[in-house]
């Protein structure tokens, strides 16, 4: 019986060893945290666009993980952040099912620091050069 409750507590303590680790390694890894966060919801853990929501829209997530083999071995940097903060017309982006996240990103800077002078573009900028540079590991050659 003892012996029994040590298991769960060591198990336990082990899960929640494993967890701390893997949530200290996402905070280091800023663009990852932001993509499983606010991305993966539509267009899956890996990119595949096999997200949660995937059922619920009128237009499929694209499958971000071959962006650069669709553009011929070259991941296509200034699309990609366009696509991201707004300003590219992408098709489905006409009601846009895809967020505009230049503008999310802005709002959210204004409510953090509203009472310190920051520079909103550089805000908007950083987060959404994070997240270019994780989409850029998550392609598939
Ligand atoms: C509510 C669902 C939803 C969420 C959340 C979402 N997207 Fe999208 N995204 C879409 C849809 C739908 C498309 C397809 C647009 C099309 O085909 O015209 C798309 C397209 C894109 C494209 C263009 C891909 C291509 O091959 O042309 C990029 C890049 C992209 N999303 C990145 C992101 C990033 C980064 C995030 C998180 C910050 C995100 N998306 C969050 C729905 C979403």
């Amino acid at each position: 019986m003892k012996h029994a409750k040590w298991g769960r507590v060591l198990l336990a303590a082990a899960l929640l060893g494993i967890t701390g680790a893997a949530l200290a390694a996402d905070a280091a890894d800023f663009g990852k945290r932001e993509y499983d966060l606010k991305c993966a919801s539509c267009h899956g853990l890996t990119g595949k666009g096999d997200g949660y929501y995937k059922p619920f829209l009128n237009v499929a997530p694209s499958n971000l993980s071959v962006i650069t083999k669709k553009n011929n071995g070259v991941f296509p940097l200034e699309y990609v952040v366009q696509s991201i903060d707004g300003r590219g017309a992408v098709k489905a982006h006409g009601p846009r099912e895809m967020p505009i996240w230049g503008r999310d990103f802005a709002l959210e800077a204004g409510e953090k620091y509203f009472d310190v002078p920051y520079d909103g573009q550089a805000v908007v900028r950083a987060r959404i050069l994070a997240l270019v540079d994780y989409l850029n590991r998550l392609q598939v050659y």
